[in-house]
């Protein structure tokens, strides 16, 4: 099958419609919310099953279980995409192996002032600086609460609220995971985006400790939780998270979350709002990306003899950048800045790519691949 969305599609949406991104991504959500949710039965599994033929793709060789958890393919929907869950039931539909909703914070907040996402096309990148903006935690919780089979594992990525002092930032973070935590299949703690101010302190081990303590208390080793960094911490400072993750036994760790670097873009002006790229605050995410989280993720690999499970992000669009950040380490892959500049034929794209990989490697399945760079002489 053709997919018309990289040469159709995506040129009229992004160059001819002169769409805002953020408007688009909101239609986007409205539209599936629309078909999970009022659409006539009907017309809603005649549409599932479309998206089910052009989309998903099914391999044994892709299966995976982590946590006692069955995921039938290692690529998720990042977190920011869908952050209050309106999506939440169709992202299997698209081909994910599993999703990640959220960040949500446990007050409502209604993020930074716009516009505050920018599509950089040159560098095949996005800068946001979205703040967080999402209905809460008890919204998010009385969503998933009414969910009746979403068929891959949900996970739920708590940040801290804005109103909230740094000081206080364990009771934040434990108030919404005591009111999501049934509902959600894993937890990640997020730290580590730019655009909550003095988010990104709170990776250092003083700081991070009361917050992984109260959860974890809470938690009592029922459900995975992980926790997701920043790009930009130095080697010493992730080895410091490493030594927090083994003692309060998380499940795992994402590798990355957005970077505050600017070097290496063509981009030199947002065109929205006319400034410099370097003077507009926010992450980039995308291409620029791809090279330093797949370095954290080997890092990880190596400091942690590849036994904890890392979720590698950052600057996917291809099964080769797939492929690169599973042998460097990562068990399971996360995409969003590739998934909106390719598409949603994105996914089944990569699984077939790395189909062929395991083939001319003679490998048997995908968890063979994980870390394999490391095997290396
Ligand atoms: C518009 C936008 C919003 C995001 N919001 C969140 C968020 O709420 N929480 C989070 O942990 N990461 C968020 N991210 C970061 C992504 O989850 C991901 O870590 C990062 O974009 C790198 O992956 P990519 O290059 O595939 O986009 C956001 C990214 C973008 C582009």
């Amino acid at each position: 099958m053709t997919d018309i969305y990289p040469t159709i599609i995506r040129p009229i949406l992004f160059s001819g419609l002169k769409a805002d991104p953020e408007w688009l991504h909101q239609q986007t959500l409205r539209s599936l919310n629309w078909l999970d949710v009022r659409a006539p039965l009907i017309a809603k599994q005649w549409v599932l099953s479309r998206l089910n033929q052009s989309y998903c793709l099914r391999d044994d060789r892709l299966k995976q279980t982590l946590w006692g958890q069955d995921f039938s393919n290692p690529i998720g929907l990042a977190a920011g995409f869908d952050k209050d869950g309106i999506a939440a039931n169709l992202w299997s539909g698209f081909g994910f192996g599993f999703a990640e909703l959220g960040t949500v914070t446990f007050h409502a907040q209604p993020g930074n002032p716009r516009p505050r996402l920018f599509r950089l096309p040159v560098d095949r990148a996005a800068l946001n600086r979205m703040g967080f903006n999402n209905q809460g935690a008890a919204a998010l919780a009385q969503r998933l609460q009414g969910l009746h089979d979403a068929k891959i594992p949900l996970g739920v990525n708590l940040g801290k609220s804005k109103v909230t002092p740094l000081e206080a930032a364990a009771v934040d973070y434990l108030e919404s995971f005591k009111l999501l935590k049934k509902w959600g299949d894993y937890f990640v703690v997020n730290v580590s985006s730019p655009n909550t101010p003095g988010l990104r302190s709170l990776q250092s081990t003083d700081q991070l400790e009361p917050i992984l303590s109260a959860l974890q208390a809470e938690n009592q080793a029922q459900k995975p939780l992980l926790i997701k960094i920043a790009p930009d911490l130095e080697w010493e400072a992730i080895a410091d998270v490493l030594s927090l993750a083994q003692q309060y036994n998380l499940a795992g760790i994402i590798a990355t979350n957005t970077t505050i670097r600017r070097d290496g873009l063509k981009t030199e002006t947002i065109q929205a709002t006319g400034n410099s790229v370097a003077e507009e605050a926010g992450g980039i995410s995308g291409a620029p990306l791809r090279q330093r989280s797949t370095e954290v993720i080997r890092f990880i690999y190596q400091q942690t003899q590849g036994r904890l499970p890392i979720v590698g992000v950052g600057g996917i669009f291809t099964a080769e950048d797939a492929w690169e950040k599973i042998t460097a380490g990562a068990s399971l892959i996360q995409v969003y800045t590739g998934w909106f500049y390719e598409g949603p034929g994105m996914v089944r794209r990569v699984l077939e790519g790395l189909l062929q990989k395991l083939d001319e490697h003679e490998l048997h399945s995908l968890q063979d691949a994980i870390g394999l760079d490391h095997l290396k002489p």
